[in-house]
């Protein structure tokens, strides 16, 4: 492809904002706060999932999407859906309990603005409304679409997604991993819900078969990529830059890539899986290009 057709970063950056404003629109559409008792529930939703955030998930529902022709409210929806069941993830992970972190996009943690019982229920509640959201018939007209996207979500984020992924980290702090053990880990934790954004465009396309697997090959690679990443920022980047904790990994003595191939490695490793990751895309031809560019900003981020 002539590299006049790739788009710029700026091209990706302008997307990636367009699609945050459109999945905000809807999150604050679908978390009213009742003038009820319970209102500082809602709120604390409200805190978690409408500060900030790449939005990289939406975007991947977004973008797969169109791929299909899918109508744009209804992949907002799915977007908005897996941006709370990705924010109920980040108020447990940053739990006391768990990786114990005051800092989340630039702003006190869940838990530190409100309190721990509050952040937990918060996280429930945002789980909970994510499938309620997919099951509703606003988000496709045919009931199948519907129970598989609520299928698809529920194997990505629990026992064998990102529900065991983070029992398995939490378990390996200050052990010594092999390399395909940090992979197994970092596919349920993270990829799951990575590969389960795309396919779920994919889904609301009622897509073949052939290119749904296509759709889950792309969001594999780029989810195990982004993990890797993610822990290379942490031994990089600042507090500043990341908007949380820095240098906690290491501190916490969790079993990252970056632990056992170290720093250089670690970052080639990722930037081999994003290119893996774009390759499966080659017959969506130029469509796909905020796919492959999308590739490319997971392991060059700053945060
Ligand atoms: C952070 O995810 C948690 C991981 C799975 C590593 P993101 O880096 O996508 O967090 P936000 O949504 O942009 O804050
Ligand atoms: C968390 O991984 C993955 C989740 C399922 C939330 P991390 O613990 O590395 O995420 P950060 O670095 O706190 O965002
Ligand atoms: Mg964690
Ligand atoms: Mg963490
Ligand atoms: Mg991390």
């Amino acid at each position: 492809m002539a590299l006049d057709l790739v788009p710029t970063p700026d091209a990706l950056a302008a997307a990636l904002t367009e699609t945050a404003r459109l999945v905000e629109a809807q999150l604050d559409a679908l978390l009213p706060v009742p003038a009820s008792a319970e209102a500082k529930l809602i709120e604390a939703m409200r805190y978690a999932v409408l500060n900030g955030g790449k939005r990289m998930r939406a975007f991947l529902v977004m973008e797969v999407a169109k791929l299909f022709s899918v109508n744009r409210t209804c992949a907002a929806r799915v977007a908005a859906s897996v941006e709370m069941l990705h924010a109920y993830s980040l108020v447990h992970d940053d739990l006391p309990a768990m990786d114990d972190d005051d800092l989340r996009r630039g702003q006190p943690s869940c838990h530190k603005k409100f309190d721990e019982a509050t952040a937990i229920l918060a996280g429930d509640a945002l789980q909970t409304r994510a499938f309620e959201v997919l099951a509703e018939p606003d988000t496709h007209d045919d009931t199948e679409a519907r129970c598989e996207l609520v299928l698809a979500l529920a194997a990505a984020s629990g026992m064998r997604g990102m529900v065991g992924g983070q029992m398995i980290d939490m378990e390996s702090e200050g052990l010594q991993l092999s390399g395909p053990e940090i992979t197994r880990l970092q596919a349920l934790k993270t990829g799951r819900l990575i590969q389960y954004a795309a396919e779920a465009g994919a889904i609301l396309g009622r897509a073949s078969a052939q290119q749904r697997h296509l759709i889950a090959a792309y969001g594999r690679e780029l989810g195990g990529a982004f993990q890797i990443y993610d822990d290379v920022l942490d031994e990089t980047a600042s507090a500043a830059d990341l908007g949380k904790t820095a240098g906690k990994d290491a501190a916490q003595g969790k079993a990252t890539m970056v632990s056992i191939l170290g720093l250089e490695r670690a970052r080639a490793q990722a930037e081999h899986l994003a290119d893996q990751a774009a390759s499966h895309l080659e017959s969506f031809g130029e469509r796909a290009d905020l796919l492959r560019a999308l590739a490319r900003f997971t392991v060059t981020r700053k945060s």
